[in-house]
């Protein structure tokens, strides 16, 4: 045995006194239990963030929701939780409802996000996290996939305030022009 490989198996041996597959088995040990050690205690920024979170929460717990009257799709996106200070709104079927209170789902890194600040009716029809399907297009919809969103809608009704309804822009407008 020689070269680099030779010396790093003799220093291996001369310091610790262990054969190298020893070595190298108790090095794997060490950092597993150090791995798994470290999920045990939550890192200070992560504790942080929990802070930072309930702060949020706290916030949203206190706003009332606040009734938007029509709102166009590109206006509802300014919802969608990347502004903690504005409340977290969606649609379904063309209704908006402030689902603040489920901000641990829609919020920045929930499971739902993607569906913060948009119309989720096919999505939720078709129970899809394909971005195409946030939309409120309902065309070709079976049946059952009505039934879904029926379910979600109620669900919707009963959980959450309906703050808005959606419009489209050239509706917004001609209204306001009149
Ligand atoms: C592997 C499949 C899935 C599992 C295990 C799962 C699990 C869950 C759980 C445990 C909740 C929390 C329920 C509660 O505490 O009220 C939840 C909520 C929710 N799920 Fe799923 N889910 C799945 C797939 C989906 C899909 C495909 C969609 C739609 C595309 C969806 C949409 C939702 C929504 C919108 C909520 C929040 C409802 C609310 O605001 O209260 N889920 N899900």
């Amino acid at each position: 045995m020689g070269g680099i490989y030779g010396t790093i198996v003799e220093s291996i041996e001369n310091y610790t006194g262990l054969s190298p597959t020893s070595f190298i088995i108790l090095m794997a040990v060490s950092i597993i239990t150090y791995k798994i050690v470290c999920t045990m205690f939550v890192a200070v920024d992560d504790y942080k963030s929990v802070e930072k979170m309930k702060e949020i929460f706290e916030e949203d717990m206190k706003r009332e929701p606040v009734q938007l009257g029509e709102v166009t799709e590109e206006q509802l996106k300014e919802y969608d939780g990347s502004d903690p200070k504005k409340p977290l709104l969606m649609a379904i079927k063309g209704n908006i409802y402030d689902v603040s209170k489920g901000r641990i789902f829609y919020g920045p890194g929930g499971s739902y996000a993607m569906f913060a600040g948009r119309d989720a009716t096919r999505a939720l029809a078709l129970m899809s996290f394909d971005p195409q399907d946030l939309t409120g297009n309902m065309d070709g919809l079976s049946e059952s996939e009505l039934d879904v969103l029926q379910d979600w809608e109620l669900k919707f009704i009963e959980k959450y305030p309906k703050v808005g309804v959606l419009v489209k822009e050239e509706d917004l407008d001609s209204k306001k022009a009149v």
